[in-house]
């Protein structure tokens, strides 16, 4: 490996923009004209409650040929950082030996010399990143010289399959590091890991443990995050769109909460209701869809949720992830990926297959968990399903926490209700995921007494307290509400659909608040 050498000529500071100019002899000489400290990113970056100081940053132009680039930040607990002031540096020289590296620092702080106790030294650029954790002794930095990139939670989410969230879960439970994963901190105290180490870990523990579908049922119900409810019923038009979308808005005016609307449904309604569409004018326009979430093409991969996500209201308390006939996609790749297999296509051993699948199938409630846990304080999720039990209304399913349905009180209400639960529950009972039916509402879309009220007496004897006390009568504002793309809490605040659904969302919430409780307690949310 050939020699290569940093050094700071003059100058007492090493913090601001530096320039690497090409050195002769093939020593790297860093320019340190610059400023000082103060506005750069990594001043706010590094002082704060902690005391801790970033130090410097140096970026290459043009790159020394062994190191693309260089950076280090300093973490020092000198007291006299804390407060702001002018912290600086000077890297008097860095220089490679065989497999180590040392660098020199001389970090001044207010004229006076400190030491810093701890330093993070990486070296970036290219393809060719290395990173430390080093200790410092009288200035000097003594660094290991693996080529190691280092790599954030993100990422070692992505490479296990598995969402930020239990990344985090592993980190305070101990498992990474007893999967032989170190950690070390970035000055801003984020959690970084070495690529090296968490490939080496996953080839060594890949196992059924570690696939994704098998997180997926590690993780039902136990982190604290917003509740994800799908609102499902194989029979079409019986409200389903219509309580998703007026439950949800209803729901973040009777508590102040943040609440998503995500449309499962490619007939789109949920996203026509709030007001969006694809082309028909006067309607608000969205990029993504739901679809995105998949990586349905080589070329284009699955995009986060928070990258989908628009605010449906001015309030910017309800908010959606739209749907349109792209989502026909998903069922379409669901439906080529089992051909696959059932052709011989793809021939890969069980455990791969798993994780093939459960990644399909389980990604909806993977990036839900990442927007919920890290990301976006929702407190609730409503899914709009579609009117079937396919691949959407799986999805859902597998994604939600409870589910609830929506009945309309007429003759065939009941018929295909058992048929459409017991497929649900067949479907569940194969991850093993915990998602119990919180609650059927009776709607009376049309107005008709007599019969309908048979039915639902029917309903309320057949499922009992499942039945939620509030029922929505017809109201000719929904439609109107709909037309006009907007909730008909919105469009008539006064309405008696109004009423009913403030009123319904109440109920729901406290049904929602018994399976928050704890996870035994789920299947016997009600009475
Ligand atoms: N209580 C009600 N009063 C008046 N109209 C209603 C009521 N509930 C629903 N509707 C209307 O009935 C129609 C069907 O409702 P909705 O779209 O919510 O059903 P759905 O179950 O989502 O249908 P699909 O299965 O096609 O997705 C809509 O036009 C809606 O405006
Ligand atoms: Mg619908």
């Amino acid at each position: 490996m050939p020699d290569s050498t940093l050094a700071v000529p003059g100058g007492d500071r090493v913090c601001g923009p530096h320039r690497l100019v090409p050195p002769p002899g093939g020593r790297h000489v860093v320019d340190s004209s610059f400023g000082g400290l103060s506005g750069h990113p990594l001043r706010t970056a590094g002082c704060g409650a902690t005391g801790r100081f970033a130090v410097g940053r140096l970026r290459p132009s043009p790159p020394p040929p062994m190191v693309d680039g260089i950076a280090w930040w300093v973490r020092s607990g000198h007291g006299r950082s804390r407060g702001g002031g002018t912290t600086g540096g000077r890297a008097t020289a860095c220089q490679t030996e065989g497999s180590r590296t040392n660098c020199w620092l001389s970090i001044r702080h207010r004229g006076a010399r400190i030491l810093p106790r701890f330093v993070t030294f990486a070296t970036f650029g290219g393809n060719t990143t290395w990173a430390a954790k080093c200790s410092t002794r009288g200035g000097r930095v003594q660094m290991d010289h693996r080529k190691r990139k280092p790599i954030k939670v993100s990422d070692v989410a992505r490479l296990f399959g598995v969402s930020r969230q239990t990344i985090y879960r592993w980190i305070e439970s101990g498992d990474l590091a007893a999967y032989g994963i170190s950690m070390f901190r970035t000055p801003k105290g984020e959690p970084r890991f070495y690529e090296d180490e968490v490939l080496a870990a996953i080839e060594r523990h890949k196992g059924p443990g570690m696939v994704p579908l098998r997180q997926l049922l590690l993780q039902t119900g136990n982190v604290e995050r917003g509740k994800v409810i799908a609102v499902a019923n194989r029979k079409g038009g019986v409200g389903k769109t219509t309580v998703t979308v007026n439950l949800a808005r209803a729901i973040t005016k009777a508590t102040g909460d943040r609440v998503l609307v995500i449309d499962l449904d490619t007939q789109g309604n949920a996203t026509r209701h709030l007001g969006f569409s694809a082309e028909e004018p006067g309607l608000n326009r969205y990029e993504l869809t739901v679809a995105d979430l998949w990586q349905l093409a080589p070329d284009a991969p699955g995009r986060p949720l928070k990258e989908i996500i628009l605010p449906a209201t001015e309030d910017e308390r309800l908010w959606l992830a739209p749907m349109d006939d792209s989502g026909d996609e998903i069922d379409h790749a669901a439906n080529v990926l089992l051909l696959k297999i059932a052709a011989g296509e793809i021939r890969a051993g069980a455990s791969a297959m798993e994780e093939v699948l459960g990644q399909f199938y389980g990604t909806l409630r993977e990036r839900l968990n990442e927007l919920l846990t890290v990301e976006e304080p929702f407190d609730y999720v409503l899914l709009d399903t579609p009117p079937s039990a396919g691949t959407l209304t799986t999805i859902g399913l597998l994604a939600a926490d409870a589910y609830i349905i929506p009945l309309e009180p007429e003759p065939f209400a009941l018929q295909g209700l058992d048929t459409f639960e017991q497929l649900v529950e067949d479907l569940l009972r194969i991850p093993r995921h915990d998602a119990p039916c919180i609650g059927y509402v009776l709607n009376y879309r049309l107005h008709r007494a007599g019969l309908r009220d048979e039915v639902a007496a029917a309903v309320r004897e057949k499922k009992g307290s499942l039945v939620f006390t509030t029922m929505l009568r017809s109201d000719v504002a929904i439609s109107e509400a709909t037309d006009q793309g907007m909730s008909v809490l919105d469009y008539a605040p006064k309405s008696r659909a109004s009423e009913d659904f403030l009123a319904l969302a109440e109920e729901f919430l406290e049904r929602v608040e018994r399976i928050g409780r704890s996870g035994a307690q789920k299947k016997e949310v009600v009475g």
